[in-house]
């Protein structure tokens, strides 16, 4: 099967021929539709001090199952499915206390080769899958857990975004910090991820939805999502815009993964409001004045939008298939797989929303 392996920094991701062991009683195996291009395979790619190569990033994927193993009891192959990035043990403190994102027996960032049976190879060499999935693939072979059935009348292409911008981004504000209905919420950095958070405080009822960002091209497409303001971080500092527009602000997401966005987050809030931190900042840190502390400040990470992704990626789907949760403006491009290192550019400069990677193109 054809993969796009990330070998080395400096060399761009090719597609080659990779070979998959054999389907596992816990595993299955699917033909890929789609796979968007997340910032966190950016980090992957940048940010650990050694990213394990080779591997296949991409982990936004959705698709159709071929071939199950004989364990495998929540789907048949013709099924139509999601891959959740990462899988979760379902026995674990975390996962039996209904935080499945937290399961301390996951992969991240990349699903480890099994000693003696290498899941991917190539030229007999093992291959990594990213962030537990390795989506930019004409097929995934996963553990069960990775796998969630959704309804077989969803445009596979379009709903893999569920898979990780959306459901990240919509949880967070969901699910994450439960916004309430009538409240202010401003949202640091618009990308595929930002834009969700946007769209899941209209979904949750927000008031004043502020979208922050540095490019007029993300403002314009926040306001499509549902932002109901606008502040360019380039007119000036965005705390005191932001005050200006809400001054009991009560929500601030950061979607970046930046020390200074994340002290604009934390700065803006009201006493008693809330600061999520959905970007990734491995290594960074951000310099916090504990006196806020004492205004009743909440500071939160989230993670895959606090989801329980069995349940919330069908719901996902069904919100959209109802005309409820956009996700066509999400789509700015649609390219073959191996325009993979285009894609990544274009997001780096801040051309796109998502990039979709088709595996039929
Ligand atoms: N917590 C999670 O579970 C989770 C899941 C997925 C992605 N992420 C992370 O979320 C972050 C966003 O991902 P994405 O795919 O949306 O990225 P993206 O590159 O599509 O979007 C980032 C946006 O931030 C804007 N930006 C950059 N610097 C800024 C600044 N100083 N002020 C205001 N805006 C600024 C950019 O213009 C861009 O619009 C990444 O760090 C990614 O790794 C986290
Ligand atoms: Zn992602
Ligand atoms: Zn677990």
């Amino acid at each position: 099967m054809k993969a796009a392996l990330y070998r080395a920094a400096d060399k761009p991701i090719q597609v080659e021929d990779v070979e998959l062991g054999s389907v596992e009683p816990n595993e299955v195996l699917v033909d890929l539709e789609a796979c968007g291009v997340c910032h966190s395979d950016l980090h992957v790619m940048h940010m650990l001090p050694q990213a394990p190569v080779p591997i296949i990033l991409g982990h936004e994927a959705a698709g159709v199952v071929k071939e199950v193993g004989g364990a495998v009891s929540k789907v048949q192959p013709g099924d139509h499915v999601i891959i959740a990035f990462y899988g979760a043990c379902g026995h674990c403190f975390y996962c039996v206390k209904g935080m499945r994102q937290l399961c301390c027996n996951r992969d991240i960032p990349a699903r480890q080769v099994d000693g003696e049976r290498p899941r991917i190879t190539a030229n007999g060499m093992p291959v990594m899958q990213g962030v537990g999935v390795g989506g930019w693939a004409h097929q995934v072979l996963l553990p069960e857990s990775s796998i969630i059935k959704i309804r077989n009348d969803a445009p596979l292409d379009k709903v893999s975004l569920i898979g990780c911008g959306v459901m990240t981004g919509v949880g967070a504000a969901i699910h994450t910090a439960k916004v309430e209905a009538g409240s202010d919420v401003a949202v640091i950095g618009c990308g595929g991820v930002g834009l969700n958070i946007i769209q899941g405080a209209r979904l949750a009822g927000a008031n004043r939805i502020i979208a922050v960002d540095l490019l007029p091209n993300k403002l314009e497409m926040a306001r499509e999502f549902g932002a109901t303001h606008c502040v360019n971080g380039k007119d000036g500092d965005p705390v005191e815009q932001v005050k200006a527009i809400a001054p009991t602000l009560d929500y601030a997401f950061e979607a970046i993964g930046l020390g200074a966005t994340v002290q604009q987050a934390f700065a803006m809030i009201r006493p008693g409001g809330t600061a999520v931190v959905v970007g990734v900042g491995f290594g960074k840190t951000a310099e916090i004045p504990l006196g806020d502390f004492l205004q009743e400040k909440k500071l939160i990470g989230s993670i895959y939008g606090s989801g329980q992704v069995h349940v919330d990626i069908p719901r996902l789907v069904d919100l959209y298939m109802e005309g409820k949760l956009a996700l066509d403006p999400l789509i700015s491009q649609v390219r073959p797989l191996s325009e993979v290192n285009e894609a990544l550019r274009a997001m780096e400069a801040g051309e796109v929303a998502r990039t979709l990677l088709s595996m039929k193109a």
